[in-house]
């Protein structure tokens, strides 16, 4: 194999890696921490998510508070819990195939990546916030708060890489499709003009009086 290329699932790979980093070089005290904040706040955390996203023209045609009450809301405050409170390193691998499926969810219906972003920097916000209330801002809570930071980066990483490749996906085939329009274009552009050419010529054959 050449030595520059990659393995297919190079990325899967690497994040996995940064993953099982961040695990390892965080203290058992600070996890605790954040485990503790997750449990307590996820509810708000993805309240304040919803709330931030409805206030956007752009969210709100795509996302409604009926959704959010019947399944969002829920949904959101399990990733929240999943991804800062999951320290077992065997688990890296279905958090990461989570994300993965939610790029290419997310990706399909086409939701706008700023949007995402800034859902992501609204958690991240509040996760840090709810860190430094929990006491004096020393070494154990910033520990935490970088932590909380990078996992939802990771996160966010594999959703927009996923969902750069749904878009590709999607411009490949919206360009088969270009492709194929013309194709067809080109050639019932070329039929009728045939036929009436033929037409032609048997009319002024007609005119000429050299046909019977
Ligand atoms: C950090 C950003 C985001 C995260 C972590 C996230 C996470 C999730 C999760 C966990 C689900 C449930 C998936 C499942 O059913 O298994 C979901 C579904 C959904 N999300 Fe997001 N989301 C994000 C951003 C957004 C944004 C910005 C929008 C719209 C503007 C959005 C719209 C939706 C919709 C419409 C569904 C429901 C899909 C369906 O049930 O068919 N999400 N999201």
């Amino acid at each position: 194999m050449d030595k520059h290329a990659q393995p297919p699932n190079a990325q899967s790979v690497s994040v996995h890696a940064q993953w099982l980093d961040l695990m390892t070089q965080t203290s058992s005290e600070a996890k605790a921490i954040l485990s503790t904040v997750a449990t307590r706040n996820a509810k708000r955390f993805a309240e304040i998510f919803f709330e931030t996203l409805l206030s956007d023209p752009k969210a709100r045609g795509v996302i409604t508070q009926e959704m959010i009450d019947q399944r969002l809301q829920a949904t959101m405050e399990s990733w929240i819990l999943r991804i800062l409170s999951t320290w077992d390193p065997s688990k890296i691998e279905d958090l990461v195939a989570q994300q993965h499926q939610l790029g290419v969810m997310h990706g399909r219906m086409a939701i706008r990546i700023e949007l995402v972003l800034q859902g992501a920097r609204m958690i991240k916000r509040s996760v840090s916030q709810a860190i430094m209330n929990t006491g004096p801002a020393d070494l154990l809570r910033i520990d935490a708060a970088a932590t909380a930071t990078g996992l939802i980066d990771l996160a966010v990483e594999i959703i927009s890489t996923q969902y750069a490749n749904e878009q590709d996906q999607a411009n490949k085939t919206e360009e088969s499709y270009r492709t194929f329009a013309s194709t067809m274009n080109a050639t019932l552009e070329r039929a009728p003009a045939f036929s009436f050419v033929r037409m032609g010529k048997s009319i002024s054959q007609k005119h000429d009086g050299r046909s019977p």
